[in-house]
């Protein structure tokens, strides 16, 4: 596994990759690697010749008021988690990322406004900026996202359409812990109570999926369902929002009709945000 910093080098690498014939399977990531990462470069070293990953802190997909500073970074762990699955890492400098007068921002419309979109303003241009900028210098073939990020994956296909990027989109289901906790770095952030208080978010969205299930069509039931199981738990101290949305416009829906839906939160547990999300498909 071979290390790089420099964006020119990353990119002078893929491309002499390409031109070899070689498929290059690229896991953008921030670090502090777990099993959902690991997931997603595993899948990528089935799928490719050659596996990138990449591991920034990217601080433009955070506010002042969020958690920059204090975002989990492990990177001996990480490359030890990655030597023998990966054959670069791309680990790029902010400044070669960001030159002082950096002035351009991505923004994919509509799919970036609802569910978390509401919440963090700037945060998916921060983000669909970065991975545009990831993919033009590792130029990879297919690229892996996880399903937890489920906005984030929708804004990640629709901007790849939009704009031609000669790639796929690969999105990979969400890891759990064993009691459901969906897989996350900032789950770092969580004390033990915190850490039992967490799985109402993924319970919530199980009680949302039976109601469909049950046969319940109304969006303000379902939500007043699952938003009663997150109101059982004291250290869930903020819903930021709890609704079922349109799998592919992330509109949140009045009723359920569609048979692609999603059941999507946000919630704070102690001062830590939490998301998790559950795909709905098979409607009777
Ligand atoms: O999901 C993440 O870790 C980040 O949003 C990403 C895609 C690496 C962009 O910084």
């Amino acid at each position: 596994m071979e290390t790089i910093r420099l964006p020119r080098v990353m990119r002078e690498t893929s491309i002499k990759e390409k031109r070899s014939g070689r498929t290059i399977g690229f896991v953008p990531t921030m670090g502090a690697l777990h099993e959902g990462h690991m997931s997603l470069v595993r899948a990528a070293k089935a799928e490719n010749d050659i596996v990138v990953a990449s591991i920034f802190v990217n601080p433009i997909q955070f506010s002042p008021r969020e958690d920059f500073d204090r975002y989990p970074r492990a990177l001996s762990d990480d490359l030890e988690k990655l030597e023998d699955l990966a054959d670069f890492v791309f680990l790029p400098e902010k400044e070669s990322m960001y030159p002082p007068d950096f002035s351009t921002r991505v923004e994919v419309v509509g799919v970036s406004e609802s569910m978390c979109g509401r919440f963090r303003p700037g945060h998916f241009q921060g983000v669909a900026t970065v991975v545009l900028k990831l993919f033009n210098i590792v130029q990879p073939s297919r690229a892996y996202f996880g399903q937890k990020d489920y906005q984030q994956s929708v804004i990640i296909k629709r901007l790849a359409r939009d704009l031609d990027l000669p790639l796929e989109v690969v999105v990979c289901p969400t890891v759990r812990e064993a009691d459901g906790l969906a897989m996350s770095s900032r789950n770092a952030y969580l004390n033990p109570e915190e850490r039992k208080a967490a799985t109402a978010l993924y319970r919530a969205l199980h009680a949302g999926a039976k109601a469909i299930k049950e046969g319940q069509r109304d969006t303000l039931q379902l939500s007043g369902a699952m938003r009663l199981t997150l109101s059982e738990e004291p250290l869930v101290s903020q819903v930021q929002y709890i609704s079922a949305y349109d799998a592919e416009t992330l509109q949140e829906l009045e009723t359920i009709e569609k048979k692609e839906i999603v059941l999507a939160g946000a919630v704070i547990v102690g001062t830590t945000r939490l998301i998790d999300n559950l795909l709905v498909n098979d409607l009777k």
